[in-house]
């Protein structure tokens, strides 16, 4: 018996707790927090991740924002209103969502966002914060990874982890918290030699590829627990990076497509956010 993992029930959950926490954020000093979602040019993905986003944000009683702006903005422009956003009193945390339009750097407009507001904690202190172990944002997939092995009760101390995909938002941070947790981790990407072979060593298995069904079935370990990030859009339908039907009978446990790692992430943006608006009325 396969267990899926109830990613929407417990960022469900985790919403509830935010609730009362704002309510508790807003009576002490008289204003809700404050998230800002940047959403530049017009990819179709990112803006069905961003009206979700302001939902989830308003449905909790965080104050939120959507600031639009066209695929023709220039780079010196996004950086103003970075700079905006930052001095801005009634936002306590934002983030601009990736990928920009063609032509962008998107790493120069990361590190022009005040550390103290970096709502994905992605911005190189944080980033260096979280290598170091210190107490800092956290990316909010990886947040919401560890969350799920934990709601699944996966021991991840001296557990194989691998990692496909070595993402700075996804990959590459949430190594690290295995790795914080005692987990062992060997990270795969489009260049490793034998994939199969990397996967049928692991106890956990995080897949962020964005390739629909890159994980066979076959490869994955009895008994391991499955994490998919993956969202791709096949035939009108998303499916992850992994054949969830293939996986289903061996892995101890897994994620769907929808329904598991995306509801936390977005669960863990609103945390990240309530976090940044107690820290800054301390
Ligand atoms: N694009 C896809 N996922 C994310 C995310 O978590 N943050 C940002 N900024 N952009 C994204």
């Amino acid at each position: 018996m396969t267990d899926i993992i109830d990613g929407k029930g417990l960022a469900a959950r985790i919403r509830r707790e935010l609730t009362q926490e704002c309510a508790d954020i807003t009576a002490r000093r008289g204003r809700p927090p404050g998230l800002a979602v940047v959403l530049c040019g017009d990819d179709p993905g990112s803006a069905t991740y961003v009206r979700n986003k302001a939902k989830a944000a308003t449905e909790v009683g965080i104050l939120s924002e959507v600031i639009r702006r066209p695929a023709t903005h220039s780079q010196a422009e996004l950086l103003a209103d970075v700079d905006q956003v930052n001095a801005r009193p009634d936002i306590d945390a934002f983030l601009v969502q990736l990928p920009l339009p063609a032509g962008m750097d998107a790493n120069a407009v990361i590190e022009r966002i005040a550390p103290e507001k970096d709502g994905d904690g992605i911005h190189p202190l944080n980033l260096g914060r979280l290598m170091m172990g210190v107490p800092g944002p956290r990316p909010c997939t990886p947040q919401g990874i560890l969350a799920l092995l934990d709601y699944a009760c996966t021991e991840l101390k001296g557990a194989r982890a691998v990692v496909i995909g070595r993402s700075l938002i996804v990959g590459k941070p949430v190594a690290l918290l295995l790795q914080e947790r005692h987990a062992t981790v060997t990270m795969c990407h489009s260049r490793t030699t034998n994939l199969a072979d990397e996967v049928a060593r692991a106890d956990v298995v995080v897949v962020a590829a964005g390739k629909p069904r890159l994980v066979r079935g076959e490869w994955i370990k009895p008994g391991a627990t499955v994490i998919d990030v993956g969202t791709n859009r096949v035939n009108d339908k998303w499916v992850g990076d992994v054949d969830f039907d293939g996986a289903i009978g061996r892995a101890q446990a897994i994620t769907p497509v929808p329904g598991g790692v995306g509801p936390m992430t977005i669960a863990m943006l609103l945390a990240n956010t309530v976090r940044a608006a107690s820290l800054r009325h301390r």
